[in-house]
């Protein structure tokens, strides 16, 4: 038996954790969500939650990840054992494989345009189609399913080749160049004539617009953004070895991920706007709005092209975690069996993704509790699985576990992080628990 991987340095572990965070999140969810929920109040209470909640509860899952240097489900068993923690690593697990199963659809259609766009398909297209070009792939079964496949194939083939060959190789300079494309992108949709307008839209908090829901969506936004309440970063810091500075990995995190949030709504808000279209149109708004944005740049067709294989790789590197998640959790340490249960946990992924595929076609018509089956996968795991696991982390760390185990493990000696500490403590015992139970009752009208 081989031991835990390790990443090869600090920064394979940096990227990785920013990878799994960065992804779909920032750039395709958070425009459509505060498009359909109030904009600036959904954009305001998201960076809020993201400073006050998420992450804290990142640096609480660093903590435990490298402190129990072990999967999911065993480090809650072996920080607290013959206890019923465990469950908590169960949930993420579960949690995991839906989050996951949707992903990947998203994942598919992020393929499809790019081998439209490789063949040349969308010059010469004109604004008014390209509505029409993302409704005739979403309701397209056959292609849906087959690029979901061919997205969760390569998923499966990186997490096979182990932690640091497959996942940091590629991280290292995909990154900084996706970010330095949306900076070019949200430049050229703010001087749209007209884009004013989606500025204000995204920065202009409309208190008249909060309802008990659009809090829940941001606290679910905020987590679903930073990866957080399953477990998938106690996994990825099992993978530390030596010391780390965690809390600056975990606040650099965190900024990225507002960062690039806020940019993507400055690249799709102004154009929404400035080209005639509205904010409220749901999981399609990129998939519409983007091509427009890029129709309006020099060289269009080939950097859209270009976007493409960078948001495919963001979206790809967030999809390896999830995926590396369930499979530490199976495997337990047993390297040999890497192969053969990432075999079985991406067909099961895959297998529970297809009635989220074809929701937006021919199973359009089922609805659960008002909502499609994509958006029904998407609200139980963002807005439930994801707060309750963050609900349990706070209590384990901010109450199970003693403080001078934290304490020792996260400060190592400094005295500018033993500062850092008292806050961040603060908020995992008294603040993070409290607020997310609030907000769970408020949502659900029971207070
Ligand atoms: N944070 C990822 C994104 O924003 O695209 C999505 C995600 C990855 C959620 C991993 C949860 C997770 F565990």
């Amino acid at each position: 038996m081989k031991k835990q991987d390790q990443w090869t340095s600090k920064t394979g572990f940096i990227l990785a954790a920013a990878g799994s965070a960065i992804g779909l999140g920032a750039i395709w969810k958070f425009p459509y969500m505060a498009g359909t929920n109030g904009g600036g109040i959904f954009f305001l209470l998201f960076v809020l939650f993201t400073i006050l909640i998420a992450a804290p509860i990142l640096l609480a899952e660093f903590f435990i990840g490298r402190k129990a240097q072990s999967n999911a489900i065993s480090a809650f068993k072996k920080l607290a054992p013959h206890t019923l923690w465990g469950t908590t690593g169960y949930l993420g697990i579960i949690v995991s494989l839906i989050i996951l199963s949707f992903y990947s659809v998203i994942g598919g259609w992020i393929l499809s345009y790019l081998a439209r766009s490789l063949n040349g398909y969308f010059i010469n297209k004109v604004q008014s189609d390209y509505v029409h070009i993302f409704d005739s792939i979403i309701e397209n079964p056959v292609e849906v399913l087959g690029m979901q496949l061919l997205f969760m194939l390569i998923t499966m083939a990186i997490i096979q080749g182990g932690i640091q060959k497959g996942i940091e190789r590629a991280s290292t300079w995909m990154m900084p160049a996706l970010l330095v494309f949306f900076v070019l992108l949200a430049f050229r949709s703010l001087t749209l004539p007209g884009a004013m307008e989606g500025v204000s839209f995204l920065l202009k908090p409309d208190i008249s617009s909060l309802t008990g829901q659009t809090v829940l969506l941001a606290l679910g936004q905020s987590f679903f953004a930073l990866s957080i309440g399953i477990s998938v970063m106690v996994t990825y810091a099992s993978y530390l070895p030596e010391t780390e500075n965690m809390p600056k990995s975990a606040a650099t995190i965190s900024a990225l991920n507002i960062f690039i949030s806020l940019l993507a709504g400055l690249v799709i808000f102004p154009a929404v706007f400035a080209l005639g279209y509205t904010p409220d149109q749901g999981p399609g708004l990129i998939f519409v709005i983007l091509p427009a944005v890029f129709h309006e740049l020099v060289f269009g067709g080939i950097l859209f092209t270009v976007f493409l294989i960078l948001l495919l790789f963001a979206t790809l590197t967030s999809a390896f975690s999830l995926l590396e998640n369930i499979v530490a959790a199976f495997m337990k340490g047993r390297q040999d069996k890497r192969r053969r249960y990432t075999l079985i946990a991406g067909s099961l992924v895959f297998v529970i993704g297809i009635p989220s595929a074809l929701s937006f076609g021919f199973l359009s018509d089922i609805h659960i509790m008002e909502k499609s089956i994509f958006d029904f996968a998407d609200y139980i795991t963002s807005n439930i699985g994801m707060p309750l696991g963050a609900l349990l982390i706070s209590l384990f760390v901010g109450y199970k576990i003693p403080k001078d185990l934290v304490f020792n493990e996260l400060v190592q000696g400094s005295p500018k992080i033993a500062f850092v500490f008292k806050g961040w403590y603060f908020l995992i015992r008294y603040i993070v628990p409290f607020a997310i139970i609030l907000i769970f009752l408020q949502s659900f009208e029971i207070i």
